[in-house]
């Protein structure tokens, strides 16, 4: 989000424009999802322009590409994009590289925002409200995989000063937006005290400079799992790097109601593209049972924070708590999908 200058400034100006929206549904569930998160959208902004594009595994298949220009191009003239879920194998082949992990950094989709929150009925407890704010370029996943020798792999962990400032000034901007009462720096200093250590004190600097000194922490990863786990509601906004913000993040969304509810937001470099955390979900797909809140709360961040259209994001909000509080479930069987997303539309 924030630009090589590190001032936040990751959102579109809000402009007479219409808004235009890249839909890139991917592979399993994520087709299924997507339109129900796209028809919640456009009821709110009837001027919304959609374009389709492609990526994934399906798309590899065919075109021997996971992403292709196209793709990238169509996300760069729209501005913002909604991408469902891709298929990736866990085996390395051939020319095959995660989608996502290529449109994050051939885009410049340099941080992902992970909320987190208490919902009525489904969420295992009250009062969790958090936000996992995760550097989305380098890390352990920068890509750097190679074998050293027969029987020996090597994953190179990048840690980059830009890149932890530029994450440390949008949590400047996330943690205002906010008003947040403790912000937590999640690393492993104690073992990897270079990587880490560059990571914690490049996010200190930042947000000690910009008046946060006061709400600033830090937690080691595994204690920051524990108490994930103890204590959710004592979090507010959490800064990590790549790898263990995946991790922390799919943790947490235990205390939403489950990876159905989880939603995230790739931002940087003027562009925002909305991800529902779940994967493509081959064992559910194509039986109408996905849950598509985690897509539909995946645009109210689009809202939120790309187009700065607060009350916009709040309405749907709104509709998706109140269809918890009066449903008091997510099962719907092989109407799932479509029950929640008629609840939804009903509701704005
Ligand atoms: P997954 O998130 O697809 O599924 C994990 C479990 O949660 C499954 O039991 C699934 O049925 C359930 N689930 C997920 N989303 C749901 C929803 N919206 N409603 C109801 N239930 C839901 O993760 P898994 O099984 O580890 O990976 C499956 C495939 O997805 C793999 O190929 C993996 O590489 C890929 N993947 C892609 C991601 C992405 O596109 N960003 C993220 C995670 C996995
Ligand atoms: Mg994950």
């Amino acid at each position: 989000m924030p630009p090589a200058t590190g001032a936040a400034a990751g959102h579109a100006e809000p402009s007479a424009a219409p808004p235009r929206l890249c839909v890139i549904a991917g592979d399993g569930i994520g087709p299924e999802v997507v339109p129900v998160a796209v028809e919640v959208l456009a009821k709110l902004l009837p001027a919304l322009q959609v374009t389709e594009a492609e990526a994934g595994w399906d798309c590899f298949q065919r075109h021997g590409c996971a992403v292709p220009a196209a793709t990238l191009a169509s996300m760069g003239a729209c501005g913002a994009g909604l991408f469902g879920a891709v298929s990736s194998p866990s085996r390395s082949v051939a020319g095959y590289r995660s989608a996502i992990l290529t449109l994050r950094q051939s885009l410049g989709l340099n941080v992902n925002l992970r909320p987190v929150r208490s919902w009525p009925c489904v969420s295992p407890q009250a009062g969790v409200d958090m936000l996992i704010l995760r550097e989305n370029s380098e890390g352990l996943y920068s890509g750097r995989e190679h074998w050293e020798s027969d029987g020996v792999a090597i994953a190179e962990r990048v840690i980059s000063r830009q890149a932890c400032e530029r994450l440390a000034a949008c949590a400047v901007q996330i943690a205002a937006a906010r008003n947040s009462r403790r912000i937590t720096l999640v690393h492993k200093a104690n073992v990897l005290p270079l990587t880490c250590g560059l990571f914690r004190d490049s996010c200190r600097a930042v947000l000690e400079a910009a008046g946060y000194a006061a709400v600033l922490d830090e937690r080691l990863v595994d204690v920051a799992a524990l108490q994930l786990v103890q204590s959710p509601q004592a979090f507010d906004l959490i800064v990590t790097s790549n790898l263990f913000g995946d991790i922390l993040s799919d943790l947490a969304c235990h205390w939403s109601g489950g990876l159905g509810l989880a939603p995230s937001l790739n931002w940087g470099s003027g562009l925002a593209l909305a991800e529902p955390v779940h994967g493509s979900a081959p064992d559910i797909a194509g039986s109408g049972r996905a849950n598509p809140l985690a897509a539909i709360l995946s645009v109210v961040l689009l809202l939120r924070y790309h187009w700065q259209q607060p009350l916009l994001a709040e309405r749907i909000e709104q509709a998706v708590s109140d269809f918890l509080e009066q449903e008091g479930r997510i099962d719907f069987g092989c109407e799932t999908t479509r029950v929640i997303g008629q609840g939804i539309l009903t509701r704005l």
